[in-house]
C-alpha cells in the first residue's frame, strides 16, 4: 500500500509498504478514505517530538471503513464506517476511567507517532472498540475528519478549560486551524466578545467570516493595550493561547483579567516566562491539557445537527498520491492560505 513516511528530519516519502495486520485481539485494521496533515505532523519533520522514529507512517486524523476486526472486538465488524480519534484508549486504565485517555497507560497519542498512522490506505487502530467512532447515516465525512482532532482540542483544551461562558470575553492568540476550532466552539456558550489575535491578516479575515466580533494583528506590539481598550481595561475572562511560542504565552499574561483563565493549547518547544510577580494576586488559573478527546460523540452531534460547519476549514484537497504536494501547500500556508488540506485515499 501507498503511505507518507517519515525518514528522519526534513526527509519524508511516499512509500510502498505492506498492510498492516491485526496484532492483538482488541485491534481493527481500517482502509483510509479521507486524512489529513496536522501542523504537529510539521512539528515531527522538524525533529521536535523525539518518540517518532523515523521508518514512522505519518497521520493521526481520518474516516474510513473497517476491513477487519480482532476476536476481542465487539463494537465493529468489516464493512462499518469510522472516524478515527487521534487518542488510542483502552477504556479501562485508572487515566480512562477518569476520562483521561490522553495518558491512556497502553495508548494516548501513538498514532503517527509510536506506532504507523493514518497518511496510508490502511491503518492498524488498537483499542478499536474504544478508539473509533461509528460514522451515523448520511454524515458528511469531509466535516467528521475535523473531528479527529482539531474540533475536540479547540474545545477541550481552549473553550471547556477556558471556562468560556455566556457573557464572558475571550482572547485567542492563533488563528490556525486549532485557534479557528476553538472560536467556532467557543460560540455554543455566547460569549460577548471573540477577539482573535494573529500576526496573518488572511486568517484573521477568516476568524471574522468564523464569528470573532474582533480582530487584532499583533505585529506591532500592541495587542495587550488594544484588548484592554476594548474591554473595559480589564483584559479578558479566558486567553486561550494556540500558537505554542513564548511570545504568544506572554501575550496571554497580559491579556488576563482578575479572575481570568489562561488555557494553554500549543506545543511549546521552548521554556517560557511566568510572571507571578505580577500575576500571584490577580486570581487566575492556567490549565494545560494534551487532547482527550472526551468530547468527540458530543461534537459529533453539533456537527450532525449543523450547529457548527467543520469544513469551512478545508481549503485545499488532493489524492494520496499527491501527498507530497499537499504537505508543500499545507506548509507554506501564508502563500497558499491553506487550513486543513483534505487528502482522499
Ligand atoms: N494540546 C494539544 O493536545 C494539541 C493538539 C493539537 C495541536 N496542538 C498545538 O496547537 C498549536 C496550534 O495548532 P495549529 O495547527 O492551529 O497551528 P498553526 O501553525 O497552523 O497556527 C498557528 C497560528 O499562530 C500564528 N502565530 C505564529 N506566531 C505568532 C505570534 N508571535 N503572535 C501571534 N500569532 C502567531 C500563525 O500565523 C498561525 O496562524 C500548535 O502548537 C499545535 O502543535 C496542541
Ligand atoms: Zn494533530
Ligand atoms: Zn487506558
Amino acid at each position: 500500500m501507498k503511505a507518507l513516511v517519515y525518514r528522519g528530519p526534513g526527509d519524508k516519502a511516499l512509500e510502498d509498504r505492506p498492510k498492516p495486520q491485526i496484532q492483538a485481539p482488541g485491534d481493527a485494521v481500517v482502509r483510509i478514505t479521507k486524512t489529513t496533515i496536522c501542523g504537529t505532523d510539521l512539528h515531527i519533520l522538524k525533529g521536535d517530538v523525539p518518540t517518532c522514529a523515523p521508518g514512522r507512517i505519518l497521520g493521526h486524523e481520518g474516516v474510513g471503513v473497517v476491513d477487519s476486526v480482532g476476536a476481542g472486538v465487539t463494537a465493529f465488524r468489516a464493512g462499518d464506517r469510522v472516524l478515527i480519534s487521534c487518542i488510542s484508549s483502552c477504556g479501562k486504565c485508572d487515566y480512562c476511567r477518569r476520562g483521561m485517555y490522553s495518558h491512556c497507560t497502553t495508548g494516548g497519542w501513538i498514532l503517527g507517532n509510536e506506532i504507523d498512522g493514518t497518511q496510508a490506505e490502511f491503518v492498524r487502530i488498537p483499542h478499536a472498540d474504544t478508539s473509533l467512532y461509528p460514522i451515523p447515516e448520511g454524515a458528511d465525512e469531509d466535516a467528521l475528519v475535523m473531528l479527529s482532532d482539531i474540533l475536540p482540542t479547540g474545545f477541550e483544551c481552549g473553550v471547556l478549560n477556558g471556562k468560556v461562558s455566556p457573557g464572558s470575553t475571550v482572547a485567542i492568540v492563533g488563528s490556525g486551524p486549532i485557534g479557528l476550532a476553538a472560536l467556532l466552539t467557543a460560540q455554543f456558550y455566547s460569549p460577548a466578545e471573540i477577539i482573535l489575535i494573529d500576526l496573518d491578516d488572511n486568517r484573521l479575515e477568516v476568524a471574522r467570516r468564523f464569528g470573532a466580533t474582533h480582530t487584532i494583528n499583533s505585529a506591532d506590539g500592541k495587542a495587550a493595550e488594544k484588548v484592554k481598550a476594548l474591554t473595559g481595561g480589564r483584559g479578558v475572562d479566558a486567553a486561550i493561547e494556540a500558537v505554542g511560542v513564548p511570545a504568544t504565552f506572554q501575550l496571554c499574561q497580559d491579556l488576563v483579567a482578575p479572575g481570568g483563565v489562561i488555557a494553554n493549547i500549543g506545543v511549546h518547544g521552548a521554556k517560557v516566562e511566568l510572571h507571578l510577580e505580577r500575576l500571584w494576586s490577580q486570581n487566575i488559573s492556567i490549565t494545560t491539557r494534551l487532547v482527550d478527546t472526551v468530547t468527540t460523540p458530543m461534537l459529533l452531534k453539533t456537527v450532525q445537527a449543523k450547529k457548527i460547519d467543520a469544513t469551512r476549514l478545508i481549503t485545499h484537497r488532493f489524492r494520496l498520491d499527491q501527498i507530497l504536494e499537499a504537505y508543500e501547500t499545507f506548509g507554506h500556508a501564508a502563500d497558499t492560505h491553506a487550513l486543513k488540506v483534505l487528502i482522499e485515499a
